[in-house]
C-alpha cells in the first residue's frame, strides 16, 4: 500500500464559532484533532460531512441563536439524505447537555468544552450509531494533554489558551458552570506551543483565559538556577517576559483579566517588556459599589480606578478597555450615574456594553429589583454614546503618528492591506501583498469609530 492510498478519504468539516476568543481557540484545536482523520475545513455547512456548532451561553440571545441555526442545519441534513453528523460543542452544550438533543433531534453529538479530544471517537461512534453521544465531564488538563501537541498556525497572529475556567462566581455569569474551575496550563506546555507557533511565522500571540491573569505556574527549577525570576511560582507577568524571549514573537497580548487578580508584577511587565502590547482589557461591569457587591465582583470602583492609575504609570501609552452590564437587578439611576462617572474618569479606548440577561441557575436570576427593559435600553444607549465618543477620540488621537502595524491580510480593495496597531486597532492602507506577516511603519491619516486609515511609510520592517 502506498502512502497515497493509506491516507484517509477527505471529509468536509464545517465549524461555526460563537462567543469568546476561547471558543475561537477551541475550534482551531478541534480542526487539529480531526485533521488526521481526513477532515478538511470548508466554508459552508451545506454538503459538509460533519458540522460543529461551538456555542456560547453567556446571554439568552447567544443561546437562542444556536437553536435557530440548528433549525437551518437540520434542513441541510435532510437535503443530504441524512448523511451529515451534527455536533453541538461549547458552553450551551455544557449547560444544557442532553436537552439539546431533545429540542433538536437532528443533533447527533453534544460535547462540552473539556471533551474536544474525544471528538474523533465520538464522531466514529455516531456514524455507527452506538455508544455515548454526550460528553460533558470536566477534565481540563486531560483535554490539553490529549490534544495534538502541534498546531497549524493560520497567519501572523495566534491565540494560545493558558488558563481555563473560573471560580469567581459573579452572580450574573454562567462561565463558572460551563467552563468549570480555574485551571492553569504548565509553563513548559505553553512555551512548547508558543515556539511551535513562532516557527510557523506567528509574530503576535494572544494569551487566553476566562481569567487569564489568574494564571500561575511552577517555575521550572532549571530556569530559576539560570536566574529567570527567583520565585518558585510564576504569575502571568513572568510568563509574558518568558514568551517575549522566543525568537520571532514580537507582540504579546492577554485577555480577559479580572481586577482581583491584577498583581503589581503584571502591571510592571507592561513597563519593562517591549513585546507586551500597550492594551489592557479589564472588565469592571459597573461603577457602583452597591451593584459590584451584588454582582459578587470582589472589588470596588476605587480599587479598579487604582489599578488603572498604576497601569498608566507603568505604561503611559496604554489603551484601556472594559465590559459593562447595565440593568442589573436593583440598579438605580444613581448606580448607573456612578458607571457613567467611572467611564468619564478612565477614558476608554474601547469597551463593550450589554443589557443584563438573566441566566438560568445563576444567583442574580432570582434577585429582586428587576429593571424594566425600556429603562435598561435607555441606559445602554447613553453608555454606548459616551463610550463611542471616547473610542472615536482615541482613534483620532493617532492621526499624524507613524505607528508599527502588523500586516494581517489583504484589504477589500485591490492593493490594500490591513493590519493591527499596538493598541489593537484595525488599520487599512495601500501596500504590496508581500508585506503580509511583517510589521511595517504606517502613517495614520484618518480614523473612524472602528478603524484607522494610513499610508505605508517606506516599505520597511518596523521591528
Ligand atoms: N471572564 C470575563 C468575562 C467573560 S463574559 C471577565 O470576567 O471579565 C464577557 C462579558 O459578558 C462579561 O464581561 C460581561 O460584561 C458580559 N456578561 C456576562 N454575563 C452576562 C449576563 N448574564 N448578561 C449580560 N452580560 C453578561
Ligand atoms: Fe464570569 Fe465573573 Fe468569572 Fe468573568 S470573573 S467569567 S464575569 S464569573
Ligand atoms: Fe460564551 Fe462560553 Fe465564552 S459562555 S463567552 S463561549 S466562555
Amino acid at each position: 500500500m502506498t502512502s497515497e492510498t493509506s491516507r484517509p478519504e477527505p471529509k468536509r468539516l464545517f465549524i461555526k464559532t460563537y462567543g469568546c476568543q476561547m471558543n475561537v481557540y477551541d475550534s482551531e484545536r478541534m480542526r487539529d484533532v480531526l485533521r488526521p482523520l481526513g477532515y478538511q475545513p470548508v466554508e459552508t455547512a451545506d454538503n459538509a460531512d460533519l458540522v460543529v456548532l461551538n456555542t456560547c451561553h453567556i446571554r439568552e440571545k447567544a443561546t437562542e441563536k444556536v437553536y435557530s441555526e440548528l433549525g437551518q442545519i437540520k434542513k441541510m441534513k435532510e437535503a443530504a439524505g441524512g448523511r451529515m453528523t451534527i455536533a453541538v460543542a461549547g458552553c450551551v452544550a455544557q449547560a444544557e447537555g442532553a436537552e439539546i438533543m431533545r429540542r433538536q433531534p437532528a443533533v447527533d453529538l453534544v460535547l462540552g468544552p473539556q471533551a474536544y479530544h474525544k471528538l474523533p471517537e465520538m464522531v466514529a461512534r455516531a456514524s455507527r450509531a452506538v455508544g455515548e453521544r454526550l460528553e460533558t465531564e470536566f477534565e481540563t488538563l486531560e483535554k490539553f494533554d490529549a490534544l495534538p501537541k502541534t498546531r497549524e498556525a493560520d497567519g501572523p497572529t495566534a491565540f494560545l489558551s493558558v488558563q481555563e475556567g473560573c471560580d469567581k462566581f459573579c452572580t450574573f455569569c454562567v462561565v463558572p458552570y460551563t467552563r468549570g474551575a480555574e485551571l492553569s496550563r504548565p509553563v513548559d506546555d505553553i512555551i512548547f506551543e508558543a515556539r511551535n507557533l513562532a516557527a510557523q511565522g506567528v509574530r503576535e500571540i494572544s494569551l487566553l483565559g476566562q481569567n487569564v491573569n489568574a494564571w500561575h505556574g511552577a517555575a521550572p527549577t532549571l530556569r530559576q538556577a539560570q536566574g529567570e525570576g527567583s520565585q518558585a511560582e510564576w504569575g502571568l507577568g513572568q510568563l509574558v517576559r518568558h514568551i517575549a524571549k522566543i525568537g520571532g514573537i514580537d507582540r504579546i497580548r492577554y485577555t480577559t483579566s479580572h481586577p482581583r487578580d491584577m498583581d503589581d508584577d503584571l502591571i510592571a511587565a507592561h513597563g519593562d517588556t517591549e513585546a507586551m502590547m500597550p492594551f489592557l482589557h479589564l472588565p469592571v461591569q459597573s461603577g457602583s459599589n452597591t451593584i459590584l457587591k451584588a454582582m459578587n465582583r470582589g472589588h470596588t470602583a476605587e480599587h479598579y480606578l487604582d489599578i488603572m492609575r498604576k497601569m498608566r504609570e507603568a505604561q503611559p501609552d496604554i489603551a484601556l478597555a472594559s465590559d459593562f452590564i447595565v440593568g442589573f437587578p436593583g440598579e438605580s439611576d444613581k448606580d448607573f450615574e456612578d458607571t457613567m462617572n467611572l467611564v468619564r474618569e478612565v477614558n476608554y479606548a474601547i469597551a463593550y456594553s450589554f443589557k443584563y440577561s438573566p441566566r438560568p441557575g445563576t444567583p442574580a436570576a432570582d434577585m429582586f429589583g428587576h429593571v424594566p427593559d425600556d429603562v435598561a435600553t435607555e441606559r445602554l444607549h447613553a453608555l454606548q454614546a459616551l463610550l463611542w465618543e471616547q473610542q472615536r477620540a482615541f482613534n483620532a488621537s493617532k492621526i499624524g503618528q507613524t505607528i508599527p502595524v502588523l500586516v494581517t491580510g489583504k484589504g477589500r480593495l485591490d492593493g490594500q492591506m490591513h493590519g493591527r496597531s499596538p493598541w489593537q486597532q484595525a488599520v487599512h492602507f495601500d501596500a504590496p501583498a508581500s508585506t503580509y506577516g511583517q510589521i511595517v511603519n504606517v502613517k495614520i491619516v484618518g480614523a473612524t469609530l472602528n478603524a484607522l486609515a494610513g499610508e505605508l511609510a517606506h516599505a520597511v520592517e518596523a521591528a
